[in-house]
């Protein structure tokens, strides 16, 4: 099975002169596309991306935390990632007196540094095809159920001989293509992270979310940790006595500069995209799931705003799971008109028939209608399960009864008790009743009304209780196996589906979806056009950041020292971030941005609104991944945070 999967795939990426600038590839497999890279402008080998023999790029980027990406930029561990992949960090060391969030921080030497418990960052030493392996004694009659088993059972054997000698190793074995293809995955886990420096969250966060996932963008989202090992370099647990870790390969800085057109590559942990699915689904995503849960968290986030406008102390409260919630909300809205305005529910279809017309007589006959047909099945069930997770499960109230930990600190009861009554109530109307466990229609009908209900639920511990777990034991005992024995069934078609669509299509070149796994993206500096009669052009200055200056409007209030720089003459076109079009999705937050020559130019951060649909269809006309640009965070390190000596660290080429 591998054998032919791997051959086709591989003969079609040789075959294939690529569509622009789609793809998130295996660095191990970058051979098949460094031909390609070297036409469009870069100027390395594929030795230089990924190599298990010699330092190579790999070596620079980490996984930071849990879902963002890092890179090394000095010989002494120094690690630049996102503002919003250090924020929960540098909250927790910020206190009224200290509050770094809001006035930055920055270490002025060694050991001002600051130590985060639970944060690692995980270094990929090697990558390699274990398909045969992780199958081996599948036969053709076994179960989705019995093959997970055995998949599993070889897995975790891999894993095991992968990190037996070996001080912080850590493996994984991840399925490509729905299980038509496995890798294992070896990094070094390192646990002894510091904080560096921050901006003020009014340039770290500039533009909060008035401005994110949009365009113009003048976000300052860096910050700067150090990762530090014991004496032999290798992971260890936090000491006074640990000393910066001395990296195989750390990153030089370009600070020439970006123009429409350059080259550019990224290089990081993108998290989850369905590139390869039905119709059925795009059409749930977009008629159903993204408009249901922007609005449940319209209603979510105008509660959260009304407390957080009238309380300094309840927006900082807030301030975090705000963003959170908001974030995703405002993906959904892009992504849903980006989808509608592309028509890519009746494309997508018209390929299903395509598709199926050429499948009759082959074994992959009759694939799109069973996927329809399952979906039909899941759909219903799927959604109820969002609705619950979008409304009652949003309850920190019930959260808390059930046992999931809320911090005291960050908890505010009046935004939870209208949170309450807005998210039982849609919830209750939106669905049947047989989506709800008895004891939910027993206190309702207990109840006059909701006021009251809620009104006994934050008085009465033992009913609040009575009222979560009865409600996650019907979402996650009695509903999750059904959706998962569903998606089970999916994934099982996919699997052939992908195969087909591989035969079907030998002309067009194939990247496994987004895993969290390491992957390069590549593509180029370039404007678009969001709607009609309009063009953005690929670059924002600092004049930017002043235009949107507004001391009364707190998400474009920044610090009275960028006016008096600014006023002093000469930064008008001090850039700050640009636009490209790498393919890129959530958990590519951090990535070093390269250019031809693979030496640092910015740091990617997000994408733009128009084209957040990227995670479903990549359209290269509007899909644009959003940089900041190095030289932005070398002038906020030295002229806001005079941390000058930083610099001395760094290596610069040009
Ligand atoms: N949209 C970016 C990403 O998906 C940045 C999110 C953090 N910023 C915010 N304003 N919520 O992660
Ligand atoms: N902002 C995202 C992240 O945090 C990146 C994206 O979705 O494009 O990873």
């Amino acid at each position: 099975m591998k054998k032919t999967f791997l051959s086709a795939a591989l003969i079609l990426a040789a075959l294939h002169p690529l569509k622009a600038d789609e793809g998130m590839w295996l660095p191990a497999l970058i051979s098949e596309r460094i031909g390609d890279m070297q036409a469009k402008g870069l100027r390395l080998s594929a030795e230089d991306i990924y190599s298990v023999n010699q330092a190579s790029l790999k070596d620079a980027v980490v996984l930071f935390g849990s879902g963002c990406t890092g890179e090394l930029i000095s010989g002494e561990g120094l690690l630049l990632t996102n503002h919003h992949c250090g924020y929960s960090y540098i909250q927790k060391h910020s206190s009224v007196e200290h509050d770094y969030l809001k006035d930055g921080f920055w270490a002025m030497n060694r050991s001002q540094e600051l130590p985060n418990p639970g944060l690692t960052v995980r270094f990929l030493e090697r990558m390699e095809d274990v398909t045969d392996a992780v199958l081996k004694g599948y036969k053709a009659k076994m179960t989705e159920e019995q093959r997970l088993a055995l998949v599993k059972k070889n897995a975790d054997k891999l894993k095991e001989q992968a990190t037996k000698e070996g001080n912080g190793l850590k493996a994984s074995v991840e399925a490509l293509y729905y299980g038509n293809q496995y890798f294992l995955f070896v990094f070094r886990e390192y646990r002894d992270i510091r904080l560096v420096g921050a901006p003020p969250s009014s340039i770290g966060k500039f533009g909060g979310e008035t401005d994110n996932w949009m365009w113009p963008r003048h976000t300052g989202d860096f910050s700067i940790f150090r990762i530090y090992a014991g004496e032999d370099n290798l992971p260890a647990d936090y000491s006074a006595s640990n000393v910066p870790y001395q990296p195989k390969k750390s990153l030089k800085i370009s600070r020439a500069g970006v123009k429409e057109g350059d080259f550019t590559f990224v290089y990081g942990c993108p998290g989850s995209t369905q590139e390869y699915v039905h119709s059925e689904l795009v059409k749930y995503i977009q008629d159903v799931s993204d408009p249901e849960k922007i609005a449940l968290r319209t209603t979510r986030l105008g509660l959260m705003k009304k407390y957080m406008d009238q309380s300094q102390a309840v927006r900082i409260q807030y301030s975090s799971k705000f963003a959170s919630v908001a974030n995703a909300w405002k993906k959904w809205q892009g992504e849903e008109k980006g989808l509608r305005k592309n028509r890519i529910v009746p494309v997508k279809q018209a390929y299903e028939e395509r598709f199926a017309d050429w499948a009759q007589g082959t074994r992959y006959e009759g694939l799109t209608e069973r996927l329809a047909q399952l979906y039909a099945a899941r759909n219903p069930l799927y959604r109820a399960y969002e609705y619950y997770n979008e409304t009652v499960r949003s309850v920190e109230k019930l959260q808390m009864a059930s046992g999931r930990r809320v911090d005291p600190k960050d908890y505010y009861q009046p935004i939870d008790e209208e949170i309450f009554v807005a998210m039982v109530s849609a919830f209750d109307k939106a669905l049947e009743d047989s989506y709800k466990p008895e004891e939910f229609i027993r206190q309702r009908e207990r109840f006059g009304s909701i006021g009251e209900w809620k009104d006994a639920i934050f008085a009465d511990e033992e009913l609040a209780k009575e009222l979560a777990v009865s409600l996650d034991k019907f979402y996650n005992q009695n509903l999750a196996p059904q959706v998962r024995e569903l998606g089970q069934a999916i994934n099982l078609c996919y699997r052939d589906y992908m195969q087909g669509q591989m035969e079907f299509e030998p002309g067009k070149s194939f990247y496994p979806d987004a895993n969290l796994t390491l992957r390069v993206a590549y593509g180029k500096v370039a404007g678009y056009r969001p709607t009609d009669a309009i063009w953005y052009t690929p670059v924002s200055t600092l004049r930017g950041i002043i235009e949107k200056d507004n001391p009364e409007i707190f998400d474009y209030n920044i610090p009275q020292a960028l006016r008096d720089i600014y006023a002093r003459g000469g930064y008008e076109e001090q850039p700050v971030c640009f636009l490209a079009t790498n393919h890129t999705t959530g958990g590519n937050s951090g990535s070093p941005v390269l250019n031809a020559e693979g030496n640092l130019i910015g740091i990617n951060f997000d994408r733009v609104w128009e084209g957040t649909m990227s995670d479903l269809i990549y359209d290269p006309e509007i899909c644009r991944n959003v940089s900041l640009d190095v030289r932005y965070i070398l002038f906020i390190i030295k002229e806001i945070g005079h941390a000058d000596y930083l610099l001395n660290e760094m290596e610069f080429v040009d």
